[in-house]
C-alpha cells in the first residue's frame, strides 16, 4: 500500500537525516520504528506527509506518487499524529477540533458530525467534546488529537512517540486503542515494550538508515542491535 523506495532527505542546512530508505508497508500493519534520538524517525514521518520535502526517492501510496500536485489527496489517505498535541489542537472546543480536518476537505456538515461521533465513540472521548482543548490533560490532549486524524478517514496513520508525556495510566489505556483501530499505523517510539506489544514489525533506523527490519521477536531480542542503534 505504501512504497518508500531510495529515500533521502537532507535538510536545507546539510544534515542528512534519511538515508537511502526503502520500505514497504503492507495493509494492516502495525509497524513500529525505532531508534536514538536524531536518528531520523520524525523525519520519516513528516516527508510522509510533505511536511519535508524529498531530497532523492519517491514515496508511492497507493500508486499515487507523492509530489506537490498529490499532496492534498495524499493528506487525505495518510494523518499524522504529531508528538505534541499542542502542535495539533487549535479549535476552540475538542468537537471543532475533530470537524475541523473533514470540514476542511468539504464534507457536508452531517458528514462531519456523524464522522465525529463515530471517532469520539471509537475512543470514548464523548465527554470530551465541549471542552476546552487548552484545558485537557495530556492524555486527554492525546485522543482528542487522534481523533481528528481518524477523522478523516485516512487509510495509513503516522504517530509520532505517542506515549511520551503519558503517565503509566494513559499509556495503557492507550495501548488498546491502537490495537481497536482498523487501519494500518506507523508508530514512531522509544517505548520498546509497546512496540513489543502491539506492533507486527519493527523497523531499527540509525543515522538515517534501516539497519533492521523484522518481527518484534526477532528484533527486539536482538541485544546488540539494539545497542549498536544506541538503543
Ligand atoms: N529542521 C532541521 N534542520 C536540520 N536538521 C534537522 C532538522 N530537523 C531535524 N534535523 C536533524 O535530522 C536528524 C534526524 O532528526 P529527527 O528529528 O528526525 O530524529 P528522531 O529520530 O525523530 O529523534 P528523536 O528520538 O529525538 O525524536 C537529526 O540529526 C536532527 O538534528
Ligand atoms: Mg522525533
Amino acid at each position: 500500500m505504501i512504497k518508500i523506495e531510495g529515500l533521502k532527505i537532507k535538510y536545507p542546512d546539510g544534515n542528512t537525516a534519511i538515508n537511502d530508505v526503502t520500505i514497504h508497508i503492507n495493509e494492516g500493519d502495525t509497524v513500529a520504528v525505532i531508534g536514538a534520538n536524531g536518528a531520523g524517525k520524525s523525519t520519516l514521518l513528516m516527508s510522509l506527509v510533505g511536511i519535508v520535502p524529498i531530497t532523492e526517492g519517491t514515496v508511492l501510496v497507493d500508486d499515487l506518487m507523492l509530489e506537490k500536485s498529490t499532496l492534498a489527496q495524499i493528506r487525505q489517505k495518510i494523518g499524522l499524529v504529531f508528538q505534541n498535541p499542542d502542535d495539533q489542537l487549535f479549535m476552540t472546543h475538542v468537537y471543532e477540533d475533530i470537524a475541523f480536518g473533514p470540514r476542511n476537505y468539504g464534507a457536508s456538515e452531517q458528514e462531519v458530525r456523524e464522522r465525529v461521533e463515530r471517532v469520539m465513540r471509537q475512543l470514548d472521548i464523548g465527554h470530551l467534546a465541549r471542552r476546552l482543548p487548552s484545558k485537557l490533560s495530556g492524555g486527554e490532549k492525546r485522543m482528542v488529537a487522534i481523533a481528528g486524524v481518524l477523522a478523516m478517514d485516512p487509510v495509513l496513520m503516522l504517530f509520532d512517540e505517542p506515549t511520551s508525556f503519558l503517565d503509566p495510566r494513559s499509556r495503557r489505556n492507550l495501548m488498546p486503542v491502537f490495537t481497536k483501530l482498523p487501519i494500518t499505523k506507523v508508530i514512531a517510539t522509544h517505548d520498546l515494550d509497546m512496540a513489543a506489544a502491539i506492533c507486527n514489525r519493527v523497523i531499527v533506523l540509525q543515522k538515517g538508515r534501516v539497519v533492521a527490519d523484522g518481527t518484534p521477536e526477532t528484533v527486539l531480542l536482538n541485544k546488540e542491535l539494539l545497542e549498536s542503534a544506541g538503543l
